[in-house]
């Protein structure tokens, strides 16, 4: 007994160790491009930058020692020691396994903290002097992580000339594309922490969301934490959860009813007093077409006479659609009857799409006979959809032998029948002309 609860406590020793050890070793250290405005060379036109490479050391502990050897390709001042207590830069998707080709992106500028004039920030600068903890080395990162799982923005402080940076503020969204049906809630990802110990957390913060398409930008919803304001809402039916808000910093936008003007891009932007950090999310309204085939029934086809069927996709969107026809003979076997004359496509009310395509059978050049089912297919980012029609070919067809034997059979049935009828009637009749006879004598 006592050796095996000794057994279970070092296994379980080591699993612990394990854990840590996996734990600890999983905050990455990151290839980052430095982007910063040239110094020493004013009066160009375009601002021009500058791009280096550098090498940010992540770690949760400010004290936990690192291995000090920058790649050759790096220059030593380029090197940094970020200490972010929350690890939300120890997400695996910044971390690749080892020789792997996909990296992260990542983006370091130097951040000028200062003062917002927007109406919902304004207020957390109210008071007029600036802490003196501004007066530092303050950087903003971008990071996305593989496979678009995950998007960060930062803002690190390090003493002047030092390169051991702090995360102040983070800002992430787990869902940087989305994709979502008509109708549908929607919750757009974003959440932020701020470093307790700094003398900006506690004065209050803001978010907001603005959406953008197509170069076209407008604010949908802006939230004064200081005063637990919502200062703006330009978007009916977008909220946030301000309970979560307020407890773990879950400034995820929702939206209750997805519509299909909501496609586009939207950036989550946090403030601190002097700090701001935002992340953007692609939000995609995808809606599966619905079809319906006219006319259905199909009339018999009468070999020779072409018969039109058309397809209807209506209620979709985005707009790119495959339309196409199928038969499937008797046989079971599916054939591709070619797309049809496609007509242009419609806009809704509510944004969808609408498209239909025509098709003329030639019941005589396919070989359709005796008959099948069509089928419309569309083909969508929002899955693939058929609708199928019964045809019927008449005459032409050449009987199978249990056709034949059938026909004999009804043939010599109604042979029977009329020989049957018609002597009952004659036999009858010759009666009652015979009683005529007598009458009439
Ligand atoms: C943020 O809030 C939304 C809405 O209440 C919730 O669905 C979501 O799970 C929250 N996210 C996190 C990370 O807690
Ligand atoms: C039948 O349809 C084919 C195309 O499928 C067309 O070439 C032909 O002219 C049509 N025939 C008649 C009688 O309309």
């Amino acid at each position: 007994m006592t050796n095996f609860s000794a057994i279970y406590k070092l296994s379980l020793v080591a699993v612990v160790c394990f854990i840590k050890a996996c734990s600890s070793s999983s905050c990455p250290v990151l290839e980052c491009w430095l982007v910063q405005e040239k110094t020493g060379r004013g009066g160009g036109l375009a601002a021009a930058t500058s791009q280096e490479k550098s090498l940010l050391h992540i770690r949760t502990d400010r004290h936990t020692a690192e291995p000090q050897q920058a790649p050759s390709n790096i220059h030593a001042d380029r090197v940094y020691f970020i200490s972010d207590p929350a690890a939300t830069l120890c997400h695996r998707s910044l971390n690749p396994p080892r020789g792997s080709v996909e990296k992260p992106q990542c983006e370091i500028n130097p951040f000028l903290p200062q003062p917002s004039t927007l109406k919902w920030v304004a207020p957390l600068t109210d008071s007029a002097s600036s802490p003196i903890n501004l007066q530092a080395d303050w950087f903003s990162t971008a990071l996305q992580g593989l496979n678009g799982q995950l998007a960060i923005s930062t803002i690190t402080r390090a003493p002047t000339a030092t390169k051991e940076h702090d995360v102040i503020l983070s800002v992430t969204t787990k869902t940087v594309s989305v994709q979502a049906r008509l109708g549908e809630p929607v919750l757009l990802d974003c959440g932020f922490w701020v470093d307790p110990s700094s003398p900006l957390s506690g004065s209050g913060f803001a978010v907001e969301w603005r959406y953008q398409f197509r170069g076209d930008g407008r604010l949908v919803l802006a939230y004064d934490g200081k005063t637990d304001r919502l200062a703006d809402v330009q978007e009916e039916g977008a909220t946030l959860d301000f309970e979560g808000l307020h407890q773990e910093g879950n400034a995820s936008l929702i939206l209750l009813e997805a519509k299909v003007r909501h496609s586009g891009m939207y950036i989550c932007t946090v403030y601190l007093p002097y700090l701001v950090a935002q992340v953007a999310l692609e939000l995609e309204i995808v809606e599966p077409p619905s079809l319906s085939i006219h006319p259905s029934p199909l009339p018999l086809a009468v070999p020779g006479r072409n018969l039109t069927v058309q397809c209807e996709a209506s209620g979709f969107a985005p707009l790119s659609l495959e339309l196409s026809w199928e038969f499937k003979g008797t046989d079971g076997k599916s054939r591709p009857l070619g797309s049809g004359s496609v007509t242009g496509h419609r806009q809704a009310w509510d944004g969808t799409y609408s498209q239909s395509t025509r098709l003329e059978l030639d019941t005589t050049k396919l070989d359709l006979s005796p008959g099948g089912e069509v089928t419309c297919v569309a083909v969508h980012l929002g899955g693939t959809r058929r609708a199928s029609v019964t045809l019927n070919v008449i005459g032409l067809s050449t009987p199978s032998i249990e056709d034949s034997m059938a026909m004999v059979g009804v043939a010599l049935v109604l042979y029977g029948l009329i020989k049957f009828v018609s002597w009952t009637c004659t036999s009858s009749g010759s009666d009652e002309a015979g009683q005529q006879d007598k009458k009439e004598k």
